[in-house]
């Protein structure tokens, strides 16, 4: 085979990396056949449904990418071993959370995930392969991953010795909710590795669609630390500006104001400094985490302590929120129905991987609340799982009620409309920036809810003038004045 010219490509794992990235890579490459592989049978399932609205995640555009690709060089399917075993390439995309238990637990990847893809791949790859890791992963996977790869051709038979790898490191930097337009028009593509042949191959098939320019070549360390420190980077933004609207907060001060100022700077720039309920999403926290835990490994506890106050700003942003709404209720939420617009960690996404409606739910919960929750793209399911809590009552039955339940155990449900959720309630939190929630009828929700019916929009969202005019209080993240007047 010539290794510069890749036909085939296997993708093990079929989620919110995995699935757009192979997509997108099979649209714009249709001489190369993609095969997507995942152990989850429903998953490949959804990917495979002729509805292209139940593919298994949203993303916007994503289901254009796969319809014109799927079935002419675009493949999802449960078997893995012939898909490795006819691959040139095979990219590792499953997940890698963080350990819960064990060493390391709360901090380091858990990569049992990764481990058994690569024992997958030394088993029923054949000839050459160029193995590439795309999950998240700490510093130094590769080299674990080769460690596998080689250590299982040692002793094993004259077939298997006729087998041979290369290991690369192509970190993805794709956004969830623009993930098709950040991986049509990537910012940069990273591609570490030592196999001079093995990076170009890999740069010759984003080079069908990206600039030569913007494909990055460096070692295996440097593209999977880059990773690390992009994503911290860009978390310790969020919770500079979360910190610094809590100021603004009881200073009289616009944070809104302050980020135009700031960005204005072109040594600061404009973008990532909207503050908000802090972070979520499946890669700043656990990203921070681990390069914690590296910086720990290597001796280096204070550069350790920098990094993890940024994720311990955020997890003080999403419970003082919650304070907020239980202080400006009189103190208690007990038996009260809050309407939380929004579950998802941000617009345009049904993921929820620690988004800061979890905890701030959470905290309404343990102080009793009644949450009727609406959001546009995630299941009831997917909130029930987040909530560690069952659905305590259906739609239509305390749907209408105005009086609270005096209970004090806490309680959810799906609404079915931005109207449901607010029916009856006390408050409306607006968690994730939906299009929707931007232009209420205010006047219309008033009307539906119990007074004094309060706003908390978290993330600066909704029209103040319009809500004030409606006759509702309202707070606002970062705002000194609706702050002052609460
Ligand atoms: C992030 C990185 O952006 C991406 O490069 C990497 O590959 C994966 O992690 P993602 O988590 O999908 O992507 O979304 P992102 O747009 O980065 O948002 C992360 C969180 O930060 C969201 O909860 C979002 O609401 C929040 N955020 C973002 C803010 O609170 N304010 C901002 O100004 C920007
Ligand atoms: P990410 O956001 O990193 O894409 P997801 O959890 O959305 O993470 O997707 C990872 C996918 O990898 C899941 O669908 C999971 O079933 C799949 N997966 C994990 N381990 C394996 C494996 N050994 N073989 C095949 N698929 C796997």
């Amino acid at each position: 085979m010539n290794k510069t010219s890749i036909k085939t490509i296997c993708c093990i794992g079929a989620g919110y990396v995995g699935g757009p990235t192979m997509a997108v890579i099979a649209d714009r490459c249709p001489g190369i056949q993609v095969h997507v592989v995942d152990l989850d049978e429903t998953r490949i399932q959804a990917w495979n449904d002729k509805d292209l609205r139940l593919l298994p995640i949203y993303e916007p555009g994503l289901d254009e990418v796969v319809e014109r690709a799927r079935g002419r060089n675009l493949h999802y399917s449960t078997e893995i071993e012939s898909a490795i075993a006819s691959a040139d390439m095979v990219f590792i995309s499953v997940n890698t959370p963080t350990k819960t238990k064990g060493i390391g637990a709360g901090k380091a990847s858990d990569l049992r995930w990764v481990e058994a893809c690569a024992r997958q791949v030394s088993k029923f790859a054949q000839g050459h392969t160029i193995v590439v890791e795309k999950s998240t992963l700490p510093v130094r996977t590769a080299q674990a991953i080769k460690s596998i790869l080689i250590s299982a051709q040692k002793g094993s038979s004259n077939k298997e010795r006729t087998k041979s790898f290369s290991v690369l490191s192509n970190p993805e930097f794709l956004a969830e909710g623009t993930a098709i337009r950040d991986l049509e028009c990537p910012d940069r593509v990273l591609i570490g590795g030592e196999d001079e042949d093995a990076v170009e191959a890999l740069a010759a098939i984003y080079g069908q669609w990206v600039a030569a320019n913007k494909i990055l070549r460096t070692n295996l360390w440097s593209s999977e630390l880059s990773k690390l420190t992009a994503n911290a980077f860009l978390a310790q933004r969020i919770s500079s500006i979360n910190s610094v609207a809590a100021l603004c907060e009881v200073t009289g001060a616009d944070v809104r104001e302050v980020e135009k100022a700031i960005g204005s700077d072109s040594r600061i720039g404009t973008k990532f400094l909207q503050s908000g309920p802090g972070f979520g999403g499946s890669c700043f926290k656990k990203d921070i985490l681990n390069l914690a835990y590296l910086c720990n490994h290597f001796g280096l506890p204070e550069v350790a302590e920098y990094w993890e106050n940024v994720v311990s700003l955020n997890v003080w942003q999403q419970k003082r929120i919650a304070n907020i709404v239980v202080q400006n209720l009189f103190g208690t939420v007990s038996g009260k129905r809050l309407a939380i617009l929004g579950f998802a960690f941000k617009a345009n996404t049904n993921d929820t991987r620690e988004s800061p409606a979890i905890c701030i739910a959470k905290s309404l919960l343990e102080e009793g609340a009644q949450l009727a929750i609406y959001d546009p793209k995630v299941e009831a399911k997917q909130i029930s799982n987040d909530l560690n809590l069952q659905e305590k009552f259906t739609q239509g039955s305390d749907v209408q009620k105005s009086e609270p339940a005096f209970t004090s155990d806490g309680g959810w449900c799906k609404a079915k409309s931005i109207f449901d959720a607010v029916t009856g309630a006390d408050a409306i939190l607006i968690i994730t920036e939906w299009d929707d929630f931007r232009h209420l009828n205010w006047h219309k929700i008033y009307s539906l809810m119990r007074k004094p019916a309060w706003v908390f929009d978290s993330r600066a969202v909704a029209d103040p003038k319009e809500i004030k005019l409606a006759g509702l209080n309202l707070w606002r993240v970062g705002d000194g004045a609706s702050y002052e007047e609460c």
